[in-house]
């Protein structure tokens, strides 16, 4: 909520500051466009094994989510807004092993410089609906390297109040006894885990990426006491695995532990009375070129070599053991990228092993003999993402179902897989090796466009391309195809056939056109061998204005580009009327142009309405343009020449125009702006004069400029937002909602005799100051 100086608020009550221009209140309904599959990496997922059916998967930028039991999942943080973004970064996870509802997560998505936020500790004893916050004094990186190892958080299995947390950046280890309220370095423990993937790197990479797991024996003592026995990962290329057999008072390398890989996963047998740890040569999220697993017997104090990839080119990720089946364990190979991915299984405590595939040379094609069916019908469009590997790359997590030997799950770079048959396996015979992530929506979305006809939406996303959404609620049977790319940059319509369609990205022949609205395509005769940019239609379709490589080019029914040879050299957002063929905006900085002549020359009319993030165009008007800079929203009449500013807005990233809310009436008109230094998404009926609040406390859609806005030409009151992690969403208006008279900001809430509104605007509290007084500060 927001914070007001008391001394504000004497000023202001004394001013007598009345009713603000905006409707605080929640009047939309919002949903996740289905896609059937996270489309991103899920590196980490942990069963209760206090109550059955209980499990979480976090992502690494896309938040966390908790597992239905009909197998799909449901997301746990919505609410994260421009303010709380980094929370999307799970960087660990760990449960309550004697109280299910109870539920830890690392949070923080960068250790970079360029992240302002430190990392913090949400603890929910509800499963995830609500979260308090300990916050640290330093970075967590759910998105940096290494983010699969672990978990790097844990709760000790005998006393629920006592937690370990494995930093990263050379912070070491930390130690809570209030259940995760408040916390403090472990002094006793002084290995900080010195790996750096890439030093010097900049990104993901440049960071130390410190411990790597937090396990106990929760043998060593009783319920109600601490545990004794605890062993922490640490990623160093000489010992990687310490023990404390004091509950934590002092520390020790475990003597005779092998040296030279990294520790990736370490999991307690209590029947076997050993820890298995599997180990790769490198924390780099696409590496993995050699590792192994080992057993550390606590009672012989011995070291035993379990698997060995014989340098033949990967190294071991996810590792679990069934707690009911004495002995039985499973391990996958991080990233194997050929032929595929691969996962052993062992019944015998690692003496013997049989793998999810085998090579076969006898001649019969393939030479790789499954084990497994298998089974994308969640996401029938994953084979063109996945190609010919079906168990998949990146798989730093696995986890078998303490309450059901059946049923596993692991996490890949683009969906969970898992079954349900899972004991078929030692019985030699095949299972469903299921895509489940069903209900995760974990890509990053980098363009969307709404077109008058044909399907709703049509979007483009990283890693995964994108897809025609013919309907919403339903996961699209394919995605782009001919040609398919992974990241998929930009899309748009044209306004008056908007059967035409384009888009760009980052692949051979980097710019495709469809003319059936997004179901076939064929490759730009003329793309050559740029990629990504940002590619627009003029309003009939026959022109393509290409932003890239630092320049706009033009092409006429796809002859070759010509550059736009009259403006500077500059990374241009650009939008083209969608009625007019040959009127075209661009913006660079704060550096609005236009141009008349179909893309032939842009001449600058302003560069004083602050710096441009987005041009929206009114579909029903020509040279009706609307633009959204850091100083607020700006219109223009005039096709671009001159601008007034308009609304309350300070600030705003997006905006773009719908469908009117009457048959005469101005198109609605969506922004991601700050109203009243409320940074939120907001609609507007009215030309932009008053605003309607319409993202919530539920709904926060992360930070505003990664997102991606269109707005709906068919259907009034209906926005698709993009996000840059949780997929994209729909809002519609909710149609029987008046909205509750809401008191004015410091404005009389209650008291004796008052019957005025109870509720106060969007951030603010109604106290009692007296009997008679409640105000809404
Ligand atoms: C984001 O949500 C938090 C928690 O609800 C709230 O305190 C904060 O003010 C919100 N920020 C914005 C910009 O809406
Ligand atoms: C608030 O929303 C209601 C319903 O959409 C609308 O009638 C009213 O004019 C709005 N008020 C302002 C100040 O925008
Ligand atoms: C588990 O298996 C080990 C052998 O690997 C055996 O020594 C131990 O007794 C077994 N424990 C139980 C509880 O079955
Ligand atoms: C490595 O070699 C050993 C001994 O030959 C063998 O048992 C094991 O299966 C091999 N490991 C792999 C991953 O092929
Ligand atoms: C296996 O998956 C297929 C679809 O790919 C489905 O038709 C079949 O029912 C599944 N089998 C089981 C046992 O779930
Ligand atoms: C539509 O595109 C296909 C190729 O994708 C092409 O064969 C066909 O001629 C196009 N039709 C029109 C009317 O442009
Ligand atoms: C744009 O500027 C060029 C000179 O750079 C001029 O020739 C052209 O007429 C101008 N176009 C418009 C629409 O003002």
């Amino acid at each position: 909520m927001k914070k007001v100086a008391a001394v504000g608020i004497a000023l202001a009550a004394l001013s007598g500051i009345h009713a603000s221009p905006v409707n605080y209140t929640q009047q939309y309904t919002w949903k996740n466009v289905r896609t059937g599959a996270s489309g991103g990496f899920v590196d980490g997922i942990v069963f209760s094994t206090k109550q059955k059916g209980v499990a979480y998967a976090r992502t690494d930028i896309g938040g966390l989510y908790r597992l239905n039991a009909d197998d799909s999942w449901t997301p746990l943080q919505d609410y994260v807004n421009a303010t709380l973004w980094n929370e999307h970064g799970v960087d660990a996870l760990a449960l309550d092993p004697n109280d299910a509802a109870r539920v830890y997560i690392a949070a923080g998505l960068y250790t970079n410089s360029w992240d302002p936020y430190n990392g913090k500790i949400l603890s929910s004893t509800d499963y995830g609906k609500t979260w308090s916050r300990a916050y640290f004094p330093f970075k967590f990186g759910g998105n940096m390297a290494g983010r699969q190892m672990g978990e790097r958080l844990a709760v000790d299995p005998n006393k629920g109040s006592i937690l370990y947390f494995g930093a990263r950046s050379g912070n070491g280890l930390w130690k809570s006894s209030d259940y995760g309220k408040t916390w403090a370095k472990v002094t006793s423990y002084t290995a900080v885990g010195t790996h750096i993937v890439q030093p010097g790197d900049t990104g993901q990479n440049g960071d130390i990426i410190g411990l790597t797991f937090v396990t106990f024996d929760s043998t060593s003592s009783t319920l109600g006491t601490a545990s004794k026995r605890i062993f922490v990962g640490t990623a160093d290329s000489t010992n990687t695995v310490y023990m404390s057999e004091d509950s934590g008072a002092t520390w020790s390398a475990i003597p005779g532990q092998p040296t030279g890989f990294l520790s990736h996963t370490g999991k307690y047998s209590p029947t076997e009375k050993a820890l298995y740890v599997s180990y790769v040569d490198t924390a780099n999220t696409y590496g993995g070129s050699d590792g192994y697993v080992y057993k550390y017997y606590v009672q012989t104090k011995t070291w035993v070599k379990i698997l060995d990839d014989n340098g033949t080119g990967f190294g071991f990720g996810g590792l679990s053991l069934d707690p009911q089946k004495n002995g039985t364990v499973m391990v996958a190979t991080y990233h194997q990228w050929w032929p595929d991915g691969d996962i052993y299984r062992s019944t015998d405590g690692g003496a013997t092993w049989t793998t999810i595939w085998d090579f076969d040379w006898s001649g019969v094609q393939p030479p790789v003999q499954r084990r497994y069916d298998w089974d994308v019908s969640q996401a029938t469009w994953l084979p063109e993402i996945t190609g010919d590997k079906t168990t998949g790359w990146m798989m730093g997590s696995l986890a078998i179902d303490p309450f059901d030997s059946d049923h596993f799950l692991y996490g890949t770079g683009a969906s969970i897989f898992g079954s349900r048959k899972l004991t078929n396996w030692d019985k030699n015979l095949k299972f469903n090796l299921s895509s489940m992530s069903y209900g995760m929506e974990e890509t990053a979305v980098l363009g969307l466009t709404s077109p008058p006809l044909g399907p709703p939406l049509l979007s483009v996303v990283g890693d995964v391309g994108g897809w025609r959404h013919d309907n919403l609620d339903v996961a699209p049977a394919k995605a782009y195809l001919g040609p398919s790319w992974g990241t998929t940059r930009s899309i748009d319509h044209a306004g008056s056939r908007p059967n035409i369609v384009v888009r760009s990205g980052d692949g051979d022949g980097g710019l495709a056109l469809s003319n059936d609205t997004g179901a076939t395509w064929h490759i730009h005769a003329s793309a050559g061998s740029w990629t990504g940019g940002r590619a627009q239609l003029s309003a009939n379709g026959d022109f393509v204005v290409w932003a890239v490589n630092n320049a706009i080019y033009v092409s006429a029914n796809e002859y070759p580009f010509q550059q736009v040879p009259n403006i500077p050299s500059g990374s241009y957002y650009t939008a083209n009327d969608r009625q007019h063929n040959g009127l075209f905006y661009a913006a660079e900085t704060s550096n609005f142009y236009i141009s008349t002549d179909a893309g032939t020359s842009y001449n600058k009319t302003t560069s004083s309405i602050g710096w441009i993030r987005e041009i929206g165009v009114n579909p029903y008007r020509i040279g009706d343009v609307w633009v959204a800079t850091d100083t607020g929203i700006w219109h223009s009449i005039d096709s671009g020449k001159t601008f007034g500013k308009v609304g309350p807005a300070t600030d705003a990233y997006h905006v773009q125009l719908g469908k009117a809310a009457t048959s005469n009436g101005y198109p609605a008109i969506f922004a991601a702006a700050t109203i009243q230094g409320w940074a939120g998404h907001y609609r507007s009926d009215d030309g932009g004069y008053t605003w309607t609040l319409i993202s919530d406390d539920q709904n926060g859609f992360g930070t505003p400029g990664n997102d991606v806005y269109a707005a709906d030409p068919r259907l009034y009151g209906r926005i698709y937002i993009g996000t840059n992690g949780r997929g994209i969403f729909y809002g519609d208006a909710k149609a029987s909602s008046p909205v509750p008279a809401a008191s004015d900001v410091y404005g009389q809430c209650g008291g004796q005799g008052y019957s005025g509104p109870k509720t106060c605007p969007h951030g603010y509290t109604c106290k009692v100051s007296n009997a008679y007084y409640s105000q809404c500060l």
